[in-house]
């Protein structure tokens, strides 16, 4: 099978690419540099001219911040980029998966997010992504559409609470954000398992399982590696950013993958 990973350079694909590789698929690893998701020219050129089987949709524009003030290139890469990626897909009749986030969500809810729930993002990139969405489902019925949140993987943010650890003895972290913190690598497998089994088309919450806030979350990881680093939890208003997050922002997952503590756990002792 031929699979093509779009964004494959960032933070899931370094995870997932070494995974196709272990499960024996050809795959074709692509980055901004080698193929620009926003030029539809060369999107329909060189994909014209190449066989696949299933696309891999990874590449976005991701920093949420910046995203605030740049919402033209934010919208070029979520959702032209999108588009270009999924008209191919259909016209080639290649299914394609792609990864979008909890932040198509305003963060009111009270309970877990349901994947029928009504979407209503509350920030640019969130705005951007859901136009992506919206465009592959209007181009074409084999879609698979994972909204994940919080990744962690190598270089992510719990690597650099380690790299911070080893500095600093105390940190001030927001507690009135709940979320889930999930592990590339479970999020990784899941795609090979959806590529393998031909599953249903249609959107599905691809999170570890459980909540927790930036603080709890940031807690067990030092718990969990033993390093003697003070949290302090504060609230989002003593940490204003450009950006608005969603408050509450936990997705009805219906447990596809472990609890969040376990999979961090795992995920720190493989770590040297
Ligand atoms: N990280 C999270 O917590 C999270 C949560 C929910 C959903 N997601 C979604 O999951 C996907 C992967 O996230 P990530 O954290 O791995 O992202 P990332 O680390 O920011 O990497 C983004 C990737 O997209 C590529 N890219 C950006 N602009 C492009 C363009 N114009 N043409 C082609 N490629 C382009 C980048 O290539 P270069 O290296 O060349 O720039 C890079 O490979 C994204 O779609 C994101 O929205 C992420």
């Amino acid at each position: 099978m031929r699979i093509m990973v779009t964004g494959a350079s960032g933070l899931l694909g370094k995870t997932l690419c070494p995974i196709l590789e272990e499960e024996g698929f050809q795959y074709w690893a692509c980055n901004s540099k080698i193929f620009d998701v926003t030029n539809t020219k060369m999107v329909k050129e060189i994909m014209n001219k190449i066989n696949l089987d299933f696309i891999v949709h990874l590449a976005g524009y991701t920093n949420i911040d910046l995203a605030e003030d740049n919402p033209e290139l934010a919208f070029s890469v979520n959702q032209l980029g999108t588009r270009n990626i999924a008209r191919i897909a259909k016209k080639h009749d290649i299914p394609i998966l792609y990864v979008s986030t909890n932040n198509v969500f305003d963060g009111n809810s009270t309970t877990p997010y349901k994947t029928t729930d009504v979407t209503n993002p509350i920030n640019v990139y969130g705005k951007s992504k859901l136009a992506g969405e919206r465009e592959i489902i209007k181009a074409t019925k084999k879609h698979y559409i994972l909204r994940t949140s919080w990744l962690y993987g190598t270089g992510g943010y719990v690597d650099a609470m380690l790299t911070f650890s080893n500095f600093k003895k105390e940190i001030s972290v927001v507690n009135d954000q709940i979320g889930c913190p999930t592990s590339c690598e479970d999020l990784s497998r899941k795609i090979v398992e959806i590529i393998k089994e031909n599953k249903p088309y249609g959107i599905y919450h691809v999170t570890s399982s459980g909540s927790a806030s930036w603080a709890e979350y940031t807690k067990k990881i030092f718990e969990f590696k033993k390093r003697n680093v003070e949290v302090n939890a504060i609230d989002k208003s003593d940490f204003p950013r450009p950006a608005k997050r969603p408050k509450y922002c936990v997705l009805d997952n219906n447990n596809i993958l472990p609890d969040w503590k376990n999979s961090l756990k795992k995920y720190l002792v493989a770590k040297k």
